[in-house]
């Protein structure tokens, strides 16, 4: 029966994993796939998850089913992270524990597909390498409006808004929240409102993934465009994920947040998405929820988490001028400096794919075919090398 099935290609950033770990040379230097990554280039638990997932350990009492929509807790409080504090119990917002961004994202499509006929999502170009396929699985028409220019290794904002003025009304727009994933580089707040200006007017429904909450500046101002189009939309679609900020990246843990014209509408939506959630993997793996659940409603550690965060998110930011200092030295005649001005886990190093491929094969240094690197993998050891290495290449 299955013979008739061809191999399908690899996934571009896992095979990364793979291949980072299957080199044998001391000096490699993996800037592949988006995880975070000490000093010391490990991947560590947090300290809060620890204290968290001791507690559930003692204390948990039963691992008997909860709904479709998981951990009701952890659905209120990632609501007024995302959100904001004034909207933790909002009745037009409707949040459900999903396995993942990822599942999230999935999950939204599903509903898309149920609910609306013949609309687009409308994806940054470039965008999550798995955007696509994952949104396009569920058999949602895909289109992209212009978002980054590779040449130049900036923002390309007029023709992103040329593009959107003639998207026709009713479809949707997926924009990355902060820390745009590849490129790192963010609309500002002003561009922000222009953009919920344009949604409002044309009728857009505004979709944001925000899986680097934290990341970029704080949690407060990382969530600016999800609560700025809260404000003035009437509907919209938020995937969230804890994989980064809390560092709970295998025990896939994300959040879908819907949010409809009244609390009626909402109610329905709700009883939309826990039937798709049914019927596709009956409900979400509770753990990750649980320990997420722990950390904010209790002050100690959701105060030691947000020092957790910090020390990521300020890492990050070190070893991009690190980077671009760097490179600045070894590489003069080049320009760079994009690599300061964009935020979060990404940006394009703006190489080509044979450049890329050499600095793999002559110097262990792995990296997405794009260019885009992981910043969390340059450490004060290595960022000497790195910049040498891609001196050597250009
Ligand atoms: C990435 O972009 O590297 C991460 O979001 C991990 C993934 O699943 O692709």
């Amino acid at each position: 029966m299955f013979e008739t099935l061809k191999a399908m290609p690899p996934d571009a950033i896992l095979t990364l994993i793979e291949e980072y770990q299957n080199d044998s040379r001391d000096n490699k230097i993996d800037l592949g796939v988006g995880v975070y990554r000490d000093q010391s280039g490990q991947t560590p638990i947090l300290e809060t998850v620890k204290k968290a997932e001791q507690y559930l350990v003692d204390q948990q009492s039963t691992k008997t089913y909860l709904g479709s929509d998981g951990n009701a807790e952890f659905n209120e409080v990632i609501q007024a992270l995302t959100f904001g504090e004034d909207a933790r119990t909002n009745k037009r917002i409707t949040t459900l524990q999903t396995p993942g961004g990822s599942g999230a994202l999935r999950i939204a499509a599903g509903l898309i597909t149920r609910v609306i006929s013949d609309v687009a999502i409308w994806t940054s170009d470039p965008t999550w390498a798995n955007h696509i396929p994952l949104l396009g699985s569920a058999g949602v028409k895909l289109k992209s409006y212009p978002y980054y220019d590779l040449d130049q290794n900036d923002l390309c904002f007029d023709s992103m808004l040329e593009t959107l003025n003639n998207v026709p009304s009713g479809d949707i727009i997926l924009l990355h929240g902060c820390c745009h994933n590849p490129s790192g580089m963010d609309l500002s707040k002003d561009q922000w409102h222009v953009v919920t200006d344009l949604i409002v007017e044309r009728e857009l429904l505004p979709f944001i993934d925000i899986a680097y909450q934290g990341f970029a500046s704080d949690l407060e101002e990382d969530a600016y465009p999800v609560r700025l189009m809260f404000e003035n939309v009437p509907e919209m679609i938020v995937a969230s994920s804890c994989s980064k900020n809390f560092g709970l990246y295998r025990d896939r843990l994300g959040a879908l947040s819907i949010v409809a014209k009244d609390s009626a509408a909402s109610v329905v939506l709700r009883s939309q998405v826990l039937n798709i959630v049914r019927t596709l993997y009956s409900m979400p793996p509770d753990h990750g929820g649980a320990v997420v659940s722990y950390i904010l409603n209790n002050t100690d550690l959701r105060h030691q988490w947000l020092i957790e965060l910090n020390t990521m998110r300020k890492r990050l930011k070190k070893m991009r001028t690190l980077l671009g200092v760097a490179l600045r030295e070894e590489a003069p005649g080049y320009n760079f400096s994009h690599i300061e001005r964009t935020s979060g886990m990404f940006c394009f190093l703006g190489i080509t794919p044979l450049q890329v491929d050499q600095l793999k094969s002559e110097f262990g240094i792995y990296m997405v075919n794009s260019s885009r690197i992981n910043i969390a993998g340059i450490t004060e050891d290595n960022v000497e090398r790195l910049a040498t290495s891609i001196t050597a290449v250009l």
